[in-house]
């Protein structure tokens, strides 16, 4: 489906693009053309990462870039600064997230403000930043939130700032979309569901037991490659979604449906013992 030009005359930002799910995404941009630029916290995270994007294609452009997301400042002055070395700023992608386990009621304040900080401010600051470079360039542009199927819906225990903040942004997916239509500029999210990563896992899926019920609870059984979710990321940000506008797309083996009324009966018994079971219910 793509080719190494997919994204070719594209430059995109991915924020957390030093390592994890950033990094794959970068690195799946790269292999379809794109010049990519990776910003974060960690300089030898970032220059590592950018030898490794550089790696998979000396066609292309790629550069990182030390911010914290929560500095509006310094995130306006990084977008510049990307203009300045690559020309031109086509794309976005919101990446970088905070998270932790906990009882909401031990939270304190500042825990609560860190992620919130991190997952809503960061993602504003970036796309109001970008969204200004486009708007006053006269640009068309793409922007790519990465949220979770917790945001939508349920919301989720021992990891409410999370809940909220990604909550938030899916929010601001959809009101840009409508209102930034018009400026030619589009805004979707993708919303993963177990894709395990070190900075994620270490944080979120600590015990050997919690992991095989992670998995247990997944219908095809198994957690997301990296790769299946790059794929995703790049058509959104090609020319190949250009109506696509507005919308948060589930990637999770179906998790999100365990609600379902009688899902629980599949983990019961054996699916043959489940049919005889059903047999002798016929009337
Ligand atoms: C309770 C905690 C805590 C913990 C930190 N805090 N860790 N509270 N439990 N495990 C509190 C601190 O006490 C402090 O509050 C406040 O949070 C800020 O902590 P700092 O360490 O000073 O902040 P900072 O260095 O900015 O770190 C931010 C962070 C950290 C969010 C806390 O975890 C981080 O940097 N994470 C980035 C990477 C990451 O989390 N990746 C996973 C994203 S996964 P006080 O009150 O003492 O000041 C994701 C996907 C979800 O989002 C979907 C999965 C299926």
């Amino acid at each position: 489906m793509f080719t190494s030009d997919t994204l070719q005359g594209k430059t995109i930002l991915i924020t957390g693009g030093g390592s994890g799910l950033g990094l794959a995404m970068a690195k799946g941009f790269a292999k379809c053309g794109a010049n990519i630029a990776i910003c974060g916290r960690t300089e030898k995270k970032l220059e590592e990462a950018v030898s490794e994007i550089q790696n998979i294609s000396e066609d292309i452009k790629v550069g990182w870039y030390q911010a914290d997301v929560r500095d509006h400042e310094r995130v306006t002055a990084m977008i510049a600064e990307i203009v300045e070395d690559f020309g031109s700023l086509e794309g976005l992608v919101n990446n970088a997230a905070g998270n932790f386990l906990s009882a909401s009621e031990d939270l304190t304040p500042g825990g609560f403000k860190a992620v919130i900080d991190i997952v809503l401010h960061g993602s504003f600051n970036c796309t109001h930043a970008f969204g200004n470079y486009l708007i006053n360039n006269e640009k068309n542009g793409a922007i790519l939130n990465i949220v979770t199927t917790y945001a939508e819906g349920t919301g989720c225990a021992f990891v409410l700032p999370s809940a909220c903040g990604k909550a938030g942004v899916l929010a601001m997916t959809r009101s840009l979309a409508f209102e930034w239509a018009e400026y030619g500029i589009r805004v979707n999210a993708i919303a993963p569901g177990p894709f395990p990563t070190e900075g994620a896992w270490s944080r979120l899926v600590p015990e050997k037991v919690m992991e095989e019920k992670f998995i247990n609870k997944i219908p095809m059984k198994r957690y997301g490659e990296q790769e299946e979710l790059s794929n995703l990321a790049t058509f959104l940000m090609s020319d190949m979604a250009p109506y696509i506008t507005g919308e948060s797309v589930v990637i999770d083996g179906g998790e999100r449906l365990q609600a379902g009324q009688f899902n629980f009966i599949n983990d019961l018994m054996p699916r043959d013992k489940l049919k005889a079971l059903f047999k002798s219910m016929r009337p």
